[in-house]
């Protein structure tokens, strides 16, 4: 499926179909005569071998009130849509508010509907592919920070063969077109529009000057020979989901950034050996989708092998300071990042949720040592504390292992710098792709989207750890996905033990009649795969947003295009908001300081949206709101 389409694959997918693991093992071995003994579903027997038998004890948020014919949401859902538009309830309209290359400036090139952004353009227009985004309320404007995660090449360089970069300002306008835009917008007559020439409109991308900060700056992992301090790098990768501190920071999240570094060398075998073992577990290759380090020598692991240490982190930018300095935050562990949900514990510590978005891989929280108190001092908050890691029992219960030298074996650094070798150490529950976590702000309970993972129960992760069905990874094969919902113990998300259920298995009752037809609360009304995004709003309802397989055919017959749920924590109820276009993923969501307007990113769209003939696809952000202009969530 990759490169078909200009549009058709998407960062979690590339990464997914270039760095495939070993095909089989002795793990892979044992858990096939396991499944053939076992039938089918594997471990998933365990707890019965229907949805109905599942439902009784995993999914714990279920009432009977889940199945009542009418749903209780003040808008009738939307059906299943497969055309190339967004579709919204009666009573609710959209628009889009800024789409990839509309200009933050005035005398910038304007975009071309054929050729797309120009080079000088492109470090002062709206990105592409839109991810995670937060609005901020300063002096009385509307700040919008928001992630490009990615470019698909043959979109941004239509005129070279295969969308291939052929010299060092392709891989710079490829550059320019990725990371973090932050930009003001406000709402006048026809809508929500970018307030143009700003002071606060700025575009953060892969040459923006960072700071690495926290126990790992400065590790000798991280020094270049541009940089011998480990502590100052140039730019953010892959910027996926996103966070929001208390005190009024963005916090943006690199995923897949071992794609954007390769190698001009046929092989690594010239690195040192625990260099190669990073790569190994991260998925940095020699071959790269962009083709930057043939044109950047930074990129060029051959020459700069610890460049892709320098990537991988969390980092928190002040989106009321343009001139401020991004700061990347070592304490909170370097993995593929989905998202960053920030909660206070009872005490004020703050704590900071994220998934390792990749197949088999963890769930983490960072805790810090200091605590938060409105208006008091923040800096040192993300930089002194202790990253913990999951562990999840069948039985329902969990806990969160810190991650210290003394339970790992590792150097504080390094343990931080390979923090997915850390977790491995202490036996960590390997996850079914953790996407999106988000807390409950009417209750001491968060959730995390388990995309899918198709390798569970067959094939270990890239770490070689065994990925068992069972706990909240209930199902072999798993090409639905689930989100798991943890409680933290004395309701303080600062304690290190929880009890989880699983608010929702994602499956088609329409074609199975086992645990692939889903949990209780999946119906022919509501039916879709790969949760991802996920964010709460102030009444406490779940909005659900998915990433996955829009054939409408087959296991996925009836669920359409990739769409936006609401769901109901207290009964678990889901029902269907919103539909993305065709060939896109609806990523990406928050609301305006009044909570009249919701915005929510629309990425890799297919065809020619939202501009029609035959223009190039443009990733948007669409502004929804009620009709009759009141709160929407
Ligand atoms: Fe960028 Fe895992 O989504
Ligand atoms: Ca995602
Ligand atoms: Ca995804």
């Amino acid at each position: 499926m990759n490169d078909k389409q200009p549009h058709a694959v998407s960062a979690d997918e590339w990464d997914e179909l270039h760095f495939p693991r070993p095909e089989e093992n002795d793990f892979d071995r044992v858990v096939e005569r396991a499944i053939s003994r076992r039938g089918f579903l594997g471990g998933a027997l365990v707890f019965g071998s229907g949805a109905a038998a599942m439902g009784a004890g995993l999914l714990g948020g279920v009432s009977t009130r889940a199945l009542a014919a009418e749903p209780s949401f003040a808008f009738t859902p939307v059906k299943a849509f497969t055309d190339g538009t967004v579709h919204v309830p009666d009573g609710y309209e959209w628009k889009v508010l800024a789409r990839w290359g509309d200009s933050y400036f005035d005398g910038v090139d304007p975009f071309d509907a054929g050729k797309g952004v120009t080079l000088a353009a492109s470090d002062k227009v709206f990105g592409e592919n839109t991810d995670g985004m937060e609005t901020f309320v300063h002096d009385g404007r509307q700040l919008l920070a928001v992630n490009h995660e990615y470019v698909n090449t043959k979109v941004n360089l239509p005129q070279n063969e295969g969308g291939k970069a052929q010299s060092a300002d392709d891989v710079r306008k490829l550059q320019n077109l990725q990371g973090v835009s932050v930009i003001e917008i406000a709402e006048g007559s026809d809508g929500w529009a970018i307030v143009k020439n700003s002071p606060y409109n700025r575009r953060i991308h892969h040459n923006t000057p960072m700071k690495i900060s926290g126990p790992a700056a400065g590790h000798r992992l991280l020094q270049t020979d541009a940089d011998a301090s480990g502590t100052a790098s140039l730019g953010t990768f892959n910027n996926c989901g996103s966070g929001k501190t208390p005190w009024g920071t963005y916090l943006t999240c690199e995923e897949n950034f071992n794609s954007y570094f390769g190698s001009t060398a046929s092989s690594h075998d010239q690195l040192p050996a625990e260099v190669q073992q990073g790569y190994k577990r991260y998925g940095v290759g020699t071959e790269t989708r962009y083709g930057y380090e043939k044109f950047d020598p930074r990129f060029d692991t051959s020459k700069n092998p610890n460049e892709p240490h320098r990537a991988g982190w969390i980092v928190e930018i002040d989106p009321t300071d343009p001139a401020s300095t991004p700061v990347k935050r070592t304490a909170l562990g370097r993995f593929k990042h989905e998202n960053a949900e920030v909660v206070l514990a009872a005490d004020g510590r703050v704590v900071v949720y994220m998934g390792d978005d990749e197949r088999g891989e963890f769930l983490y929280k960072f805790v810090s040592n200091g605590t938060y108190t409105p208006g008091g001092p923040t800096e040192g908050l993300l930089d002194d504390g202790t990253l913990f890691v999951a562990k999840f029992n069948d039985d329902q219960t969990g806990e969160w292992v810190a991650l210290t030298p003394e339970t790992t074996g590792m150097e504080r650094a390094e343990m931080l710098i390979f923090a997915r070798m850390a977790a491995s150490k202490v036996g960590a529950t390997t996850m079914d792709r953790p996407e999106w976590v988000s807390a409950n702000p009417l209750a001491v309970e968060a959730y995390c989207c388990l995309t899918n993972n198709k390798n569970r129960g067959k094939k270990t992760n890239a770490g070689g750890d065994d990925t068992p069905v069972g706990g909240p990874n209930p199902r072999a094969a798993n090409n639905y996905g689930q989100i798991v919902r943890w409680y933290p113990n004395g309701e303080d998300h600062g304690a290190s033990a929880f009890k989880w259920d699983l608010y929702v298995m994602a499956g088609n009752p329409t074609v199975h009649k086992d645990a692939y037809a889903g949990s209780q609360n999946i119906n022919a009304g509501n039916l879709f795969n790969s949760p991802d995004g996920m964010a709460f709003d102030t009444k406490g309802m779940v909005w659900i947003q998915t990433d996955g397989d829009d054939s409408n055919e087959g296991d996925y017959a009836g669920m359409g295009n990739n769409q936006m749920l609401v769901g109901d924590p207290r009964t678990g109820e889901i029902v269907r908001f919103m539909t993305g276009p065709n060939g896109s993923e609806v990523t990406g969501l928050c609301w305006s300081a009044d909570n009249r307007t919701m915005f929510v990113g629309i990425q890799h769209p297919g065809g020619a949206w939202p501009d029609g003939g035959g223009a190039l696809p443009r990733s948007s952000i669409v502004a929804i709101k009620r009709s009759d202009n009141a709160a929407i969530g």
